[in-house]
């Protein structure tokens, strides 16, 4: 049996003790924490679109004309007109035929993984994916093979090893803690030549990377290659839920066979008409997505400007590492002070060693903030932990 008290005890030895903070106003680039407004820098809200009057507005008009809930799941009564248009307005988005909606990203990614690759198949996941594919691979009745982070050859190995057992790869388009992307060019290439199925989550792409925020997939015009695209709606559309988007034979297997979209209650009205307003601004506006990557890079070359070791690009995940738990906890906490709200990521969420603060530009902040943001970073660092700036 679990011994609640010693694990508690053993975490709070070791630095990785986790405690819920409350945020008590609206998301947005600026929040009330413990009383006092602070910058945040770790929200996952890319384009501002969580508090946006287009989408509260459609929440509460469908509160008023759909009722507040779903009632079951969608094979039984839950599945409503609402949940068919936004299948259909991501579908179109994506250019994919058919997509499929679930109730997070991480019941999708189990749901998808552990319905495509069964007994007797191998599953080819890069080590730095995101936990819900992990345990996607977990209830997968496959063998899982981890290959090293971005890694061509040993994912060729791996489907070497496969030797003609059906191979499923699993790959993040836009790597959550890190913010890199996948050489997905290379992957579909090399899931051409070894016959393997490919999925793709796009959860950090969608709205972020590619025309129009389309994603990585959009952007490398690899629709045809790719057998699932999967995304959520909780980050840059600012709601909740998420998608899967395949062909119209995929749709149709995973209206069967995903045990997550079977068995669970179905995305709430509300929540479905605030995606389609998100989805909707994202088409309409999409120099939300220029100014997002225009923020992304402001942020990197005030950080480099200030001797961190930031590449100069346009994406708007930016790790800062640390290394040792505690002193990625003591960052954030010297941030904070200057009312600047970092939230430090630390194992299991990412590799030990490699404890970070995990900064998200939006496209909402403003110049200002966020290189007042930069400063602080800067100062945080050097009180606390001196090494980050080398690392
Ligand atoms: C790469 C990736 N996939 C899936 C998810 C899960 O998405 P959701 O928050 O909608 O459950 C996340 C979110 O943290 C993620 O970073």
């Amino acid at each position: 049996m679990t011994d609640v008290a010693a694990t508690l005890n053993e975490l709070r030895c070791a630095g990785l003790y986790r405690e819920l903070r409350v945020i008590e106003s609206a998301q947005g680039p600026r929040v009330r924490l413990d009383g006092r407004e602070v910058i945040l820098l770790c929200s996952n809200d890319y384009l501002g679109l969580a508090n946006h009057p287009a989408l509260r507005g459609a929440a509460a008009d469908a509160a008023q004309k759909w009722g507040a809930g779903a009632g079951a799941s969608r094979l039984v009564s839950g599945n409503m007109l609402l949940h068919s248009e936004l299948e259909a307005e991501i579908a179109a988005f994506k250019a994919y035929d058919r997509c499929v909606l679930f109730g997070s990203g991480f019941l999708a990614n189990i749901g998808v993984i552990a319905a495509l690759a069964g007994r007797g198949e191998v599953v080819l996941s890069d080590e730095l994916n995101h936990a819900s594919i992990v345990d996607g691979c977990r209830q997968a009745r496959a063998e899982t093979i981890v290959y090293a982070h971005r890694d061509m050859t040993a994912l060729e190995h791996g489907l070497r090893y496969a030797a003609g057992r059906p191979a499923l790869i699993v790959t993040d388009a836009v790597f959550s803690m890190d913010g890199d992307l996948a050489p997905l060019e290379q992957i579909v290439e090399l899931a051409r030549r070894h016959g393997a199925r490919l999925v793709v989550d796009e959860a950090h792409a969608t709205g972020v990377v590619g025309p129009g925020g389309r994603g990585l997939v959009a952007a490398l015009g690899l629709e045809h290659e790719v057998d699932v695209v999967i995304g959520t709606l909780g980050k840059a559309l600012g709601s909740y839920g998420a998608f899967a988007c395949c062909n119209r034979a995929m749709g149709e297997f995973l209206v069967n066979r995903a045990r997550t979209l079977i068995y669970s209650t179905a995305l709430p009205p509300p929540t479905v008409a605030a995606a389609l307003a998100g989805l909707k601004l994202l088409c309409e506006e999409p120099a939300r997505v220029t100014r997002l990557w225009r923020n992304a890079l402001l942020l990197r070359t005030e950080l480099a400007a200030r001797g961190f070791a930031v590449e100069q690009n346009e994406m708007p995940i930016v790790p800062i590492f640390v290394g040792d738990p505690r002193s990625a906890v003591e960052v954030c906490e010297q941030a904070l002070r200057d009312r600047v709200f970092a939230q430090a990521i630390r194992p299991p969420t990412v590799p030990a060693g490699t404890s970070r603060l995990r900064l998200v530009a939006t496209s909402v902040h403003s110049e200002d903030e966020l290189r007042q943001a930069a400063r602080a970073l800067s100062k945080a660092t050097q009180y606390a932990s001196p090494q980050a700036h080398q690392l």
